[in-house]
Parts: C-alpha cells; structure tokens; sequence
C-alpha cells in the first residue's frame, strides 16, 4: 500500500469517526485535497506530520475545520416544494390538532440556512405557531445562515409573490425579512455526537433531516435515525430527501405517501401491533433481506440473506438454549427456502401447500407473510393475498416488497390509484426493484398517461439486469429477466407510437 493511500485512510477514518462522513474511491480526490489543505493551514511540513498530531489534538476544533473543507451544502429556497406542501397540510394540522400549541421543529443539517426560512416562510403563511431550530456541523454555514443574505440562485425556486413579500433587494442579492429572520435559533451541532440540547426525549414534533444522512457511512446513518426517533414525539413526522428512504434502518416509522411525496411518522408506541423494542432489532430477517437486495452485484441472493438471517437468529441465541421463537424463525427461514425452490421449479400449488403447512406462528412473520401474499396472487386469489398483505405491512410498512404486492392486489380490485400509490411507495423505498416500475409503467399507460409510463419502462429496463434472482422468480410472474425486458421494451415501443 502507498504512503498516500495509507494517509487517506487514516484521514477517512478520523472524518469517518467524528464527522461520520464517508467517502468512496469516487471521491478520493475531495479528501486528499482536503488533507493536504488541512496540512498546510494548520503549519505542517506534511500530511504525515498532520497525521501523526491528529491523535493528539483537539478533535474537536480539528473537525470543525475539517467540516468547513468536506460538507456539501448545496440547498436552496423552497428545495422539494411538495415536502413543504405536506408540511402545511398535513404534519401541522396534525401536531396542532395532537395538542402542540408551538410546534417544534429541528431543521438537522440546514446548510445555509434556505430550508428552515422556508419552514419558518411556511408556517407564517399556515398562521401556525411555530419554536424553530436549525443546526449545522459546518460553522461557514451558520455563520450565511445567521447573516440571511442570498443569491439568486438561492431563490431559484421561490416565486415572484414570496420574493417580494419576503426578501428585499440587497444589491445583487437579496436579504430576509426580520420577521422571519427572528424565528430561527442557529445553533453549531455535529449529528454524529451525543449532544444534549438537540437530542433529549420527545424534543421535537417534526424534523426536517433532509440530504444529510446519504453523505454519512451505514452505522452512522442508524445511529443518527435512532437519535432522531428518540427525540421525536410519538406520531411526530420525519421529512428526509426524496432520493433518502428508512428502509433497512429504523422500524420506528411509518411510511407516508401525499402530495406526490413521501415522509415518515413516528409510530405511536400504544398503539402499535407489537413492543418498539421487538420491532428494530439488527436481526430482523426482514432487515437482512432489505439489505441484501439493495447490495449490488457479488451480493448474497435473496435466498442466501433469508438462511444467513436464520442462523444469525439461531447463533445469537445460543444454540443450547435457543428460545422457542428463535427455534420458529430459523425453520421458518429453512421451510421459505425449500419453498423458494418449488417456485424456481414452477411448482406454486405445492410451494403454496407447504407454506399453509407452516405453523400458525410461523405465517405472522413478515417474510413468510410476504411470500404467502405473492404466490395467492400468482395463484389468482389477490383478496387472500390482499388481507395477508395488509397484516405484512401493518407490522413493517417499509417492505418495498409488501407494498408491490399490494400495488398487484388493488388493480385487481379495480383501485388504480392505489394501485399506483404502492408501485410508487415500493420504488421509493427500494430504489433497485425493477417490478413496481414495471407495474406502475402499465397502469399508466392503461391511464392513458405515455410519457409517465415510458419513464417508468425505461426505469425498469435498466434496473432488471441487476435485479435479484429470486426475487424475479417469486414477484416476477413467471417471467423470466429476458422477456421482463423485452416486455419494458416492446411496451416503450407502444407507448411512444401513441405519442407520436
Ligand atoms: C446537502 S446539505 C442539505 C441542506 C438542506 N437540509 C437541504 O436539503 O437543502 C447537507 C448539510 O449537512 C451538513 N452535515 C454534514 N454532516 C453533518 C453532521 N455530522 N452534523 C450536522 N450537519 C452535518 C453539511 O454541513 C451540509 O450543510
């Protein structure tokens, strides 16, 4: 290994441990460049000189420097609109109307500041009372932020009515009207870190968290969520970016869908089918599965991730004193991969059979419910395959897969719209399933919606190749990935002679 790459990961992981930031070999060069300015303006002949100090300095001082150089700030003005349409509609109704005469709201990672003035521009307009807190790991940014002065660009997408109620011409830029410049509390804070002011219990009615998470590494990002869900109130709402999902880290949430957008709501834990503390364990199967088919190429199948979740299951309770329940996990997780074999062989009848043979216990679990609901819509039985879906989903409404298979059940029950909504709900949470696009693709065209559903065939085309292997077989519809793609080609054809 060079000294060079040895300096980069030594770098990578300080950043990676007090930033939680993490960077790949695509973006190598932003951290060297990084190291070697850090080196220089903190008065070191080299970045091994710099390095071999890091252990030895105040950290802290040391990633604020580092946060300034590394962060990516990109933001602006009214950024998602329909999230903040949402948030006037629906998160604050329901938070005034659960009782919060001030809603309280945390903008986490505000950048310079463009998200939570929008929040604050929102609320006035909504005549909601509002307690309105904003913080960033990166202190050039607080610093825009408390000053309150944009360019253009920042007011790109803000329209002539909220430019000219808010925002008076400052030269070339524009500054915020006071009244809303008030309502912000800036503070500096690092996500990554323990912090008392932000994260104590049932802080904050909604959080806006949105761009954030996607820089940081995997368990950050679950301990990051974690924190966010304690410090939310139950049924308190949880906006992310659009390309961000909480599939495979955090069961706390709810999926919701409205406004052509979609965020989370803190499940109310009375009113929950089962304890929190039994629904976000890393050894779910449902976890494993999640995050087995989002991994690429290389990765475990399907299959694979449903046997290693059982032995996991089976290994972490001790294989001499093994609960009854883990006992019931891992011969469920055999018995669905002998019935994943009878649906690769063609066998549904026999591979429904076996799954009915399943002890009552065994068919509550969400990956065996899931199974069961596709091969009752293979088998054209889609209200059995619709009620046994509905209880997957109330128990984990982040399964891409439950929602596809629901998306199936509502067309057969003439719901298009829903129909749609799932296929929607499904891509959202799995940006790699090709089977929702698809589905989605053909309703739209039935819709008579061409454009829509060439997006949707042309997104299905390129996700199929990869696309993995059991998961074709059993949500497939006994299409193999061949004639999968050769239908997403041949329906684009149609679609766009209709256009033409
Ligand atoms: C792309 S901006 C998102 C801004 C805004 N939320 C939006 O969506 O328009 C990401 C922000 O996250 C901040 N950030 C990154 N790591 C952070 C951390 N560990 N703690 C707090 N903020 C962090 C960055 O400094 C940056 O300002």
């Amino acid at each position: 290994m060079s000294t060079r790459r040895r300096e980069l990961d030594l770098f990578g992981a300080f950043v990676a441990r007090t930033l939680g930031l993490h960077f790949d070999e695509s973006r190598a060069s932003q951290l060297e460049e990084a190291l070697l300015r850090r080196a220089g303006d903190a008065g070191y002949p080299d970045a091994g000189a710099y390095l071999a100090a890091l252990s030895s300095s105040d950290s802290r001082e040391e990633a604020r420097a580092i946060a300034e150089l590394l962060t990516v700030g990109e933001t602006y003005f009214f950024r998602n609109s329909e999230q903040f349409r949402a948030l006037a509609e629906v998160a604050l109704p329901a938070r005034a109307a659960a009782g919060a005469s001030s809603v309280r709201i945390l903008s986490a990672g505000c950048a310079s500041g463009e998200e939570p003035y929008t929040i604050s521009i929102i609320a006035r307009e909504a005549a909601a009372p509002l307690i309105l807190h904003a913080m960033d790991v990166n202190p050039a940014a607080i610093a825009r932020a408390r000053r309150a002065v944009y360019s253009p660009w920042s007011l790109r997408e803000t329209t002539g009515e909220m430019k000219q109620r808010y925002f008076r011409p400052a030269g070339k830029d524009f500054r915020l009207a006071d009244e809303i410049r008030r309502e912000v509390h800036f503070d500096e804070a690092n996500l990554a870190q323990d912090d008392p002011r932000f994260w104590r219990p049932a802080s904050w009615d909604i959080i806006f968290c949105r761009n954030v998470i996607m820089y940081f590494r995997p368990e950050t990002q679950k301990a990051v969520v974690a924190r966010l869900a304690a410090s939310l109130v139950p049924g308190g709402f949880l906006f992310l970016g659009h390309a961000e999902t909480l599939r495979g880290l955090s069961q706390d949430f709810h999926l919701c869908q409205s406004h052509d957008t979609f965020y989370y709501q803190l499940r109310e834990r009375g009113t929950d089918p089962e304890p929190a503390a039994a629904r976000f364990t890393d050894e779910s199967p449902a976890r494993a599965l999640a995050l087995a088919s989002a991994l690429e190429d290389g990765a475990p199948s399907w299959m694979e991730a449903i046997r290693s979740a059982s032995e996991r299951i089976a290994s972490l309770s001790g294989a001499s004193h093994e609960t009854a329940d883990a006992q019931r996990q891992r011969s469920a997780g055999r018995e669905r991969e002998r019935i994943l074999e009878l649906v690769g062989r063609e066998k549904f009848g026999e591979a429904l059979e076996a799954l009915s043979g399943l002890p009552g216990a065994a068919e509550a679990d969400a990956d065996t419910g899931l199974m069961k609901a596709a091969l009752l819509v293979n088998a054209g039985n889609p209200r059995e395959a619709e009620r046994v879906c509905a209880a997957v989903l109330k128990a984990d409404d982040l399964s891409a897969g439950a929602h596809y298979v629901m998306a199936q059940c509502r067309e057969a029950a003439g719901d298009g719209a829903g129909a749609a909504e799932h296929d929607r709900a499904a891509a959202y949470l799995d940006p790699t399933f090709a089977m929702p696009r698809l589905h989605l693709g053909l309703l739209l065209r039935k819709a008579g919606d061409a454009a829509g559903a060439i997006e949707q065939f042309q997104g299905a085309f390129a996700l199929l190749p990869a696309e993995d292997a059991s998961r074709l077989l059993l949500f497939g519809g006994g299409f193999g990935r061949e004639a999968l793609m050769q239908l997403c080609q041949a329906e684009t054809k149609a679609c766009e002679g209709r256009k033409a």
